[in-house]
């Protein structure tokens, strides 16, 4: 987008501040220490280290900006995103974004249940199906910030719903979406949809 259009949409408040865009080649070279956890292109290769490689570009600044500010909070990058500027997020926001997800398999006899929840949730409970916010497909809806959740570790998506659930990670804002949802969830459940999950694309 050409810049005079750009100061043009965020006096207007059209674009968020948070939408600084990111240049992916920028952010590449700003990778060289995530890449230690999070894979060189970002496809992890430990199963508690999350997948970033095709991350929605939006979801992806937010988290940095979140650990960062404690507000989630990542013992594991303490310190490691205090050198960095919301430009040096947004660039390597930019870069993972870009890269393709190795998808991983899905435990064949967690598949069905993973899947019925994941399409269905629970009505009854009042808990909606995933879908509506992660798509099908699990690639989330990258505009509004949903996160792409198809061919993450199972083990770092059960550690996120659990967290969510038990109120350590409450990152998902005043409306709870994610802690409410995740009250819904027993620890079969998280198993099933994080098995079903590693396999989705
Ligand atoms: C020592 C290992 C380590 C290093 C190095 C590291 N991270 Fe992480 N990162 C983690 C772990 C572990 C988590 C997930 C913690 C949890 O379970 O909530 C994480 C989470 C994230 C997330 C959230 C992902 C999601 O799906 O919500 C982002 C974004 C991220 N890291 C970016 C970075 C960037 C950028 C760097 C380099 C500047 C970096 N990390 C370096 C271990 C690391
Ligand atoms: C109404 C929309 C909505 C629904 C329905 C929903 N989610 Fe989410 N989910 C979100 C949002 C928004 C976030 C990101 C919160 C944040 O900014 O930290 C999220 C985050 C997540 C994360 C963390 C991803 C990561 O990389 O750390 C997981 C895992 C997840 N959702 C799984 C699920 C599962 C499983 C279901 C169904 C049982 C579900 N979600 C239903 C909106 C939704």
């Amino acid at each position: 987008m050409n810049k005079i259009i750009v100061s043009l949409l965020l006096c207007l408040g059209l674009i968020g501040a948070v939408q600084a865009a990111g240049d992916p080649a920028a952010g590449q070279a700003k990778t060289i220490v995530c890449g230690a956890c999070h894979g060189v292109d970002g496809n992890s290769p430990v199963a508690n280290f999350p997948k970033l490689a095709g991350q929605g570009e939006r979801y992806l600044l937010k988290q940095m900006q979140d650990i960062k500010a404690g507000a989630r909070p990542v013992v594991e990058m303490t310190g490691m995103l205090d050198p960095l500027s919301d430009q040096d997020m947004a660039d390597i926001a930019a870069y993972y974004a870009a890269q393709k997800t190795i998808v991983g398999a899905a435990d064949p006899k967690l598949v069905e249940r993973g899947e019925d929840l994941f399409r269905g949730g629970k009505l009854a409970e009042g808990m909606p199906a995933c879908i509506g916010c992660h798509s099908p497909d699990g690639s989330g809806i990258a505009t509004a910030g949903y996160p792409h959740l198809g061919g993450q570790h199972a083990d770092y998506t059960a550690k996120q719903l659990t967290a969510f659930r038990e109120g350590e990670r409450s990152n998902d804002g005043d409306s709870m979406i994610m802690r409410d949802i995740a009250a819904k969830l027993s620890n079969k459940d998280i198993e099933a949809l994080s098995a079903y999950i590693q396999g989705l694309h």
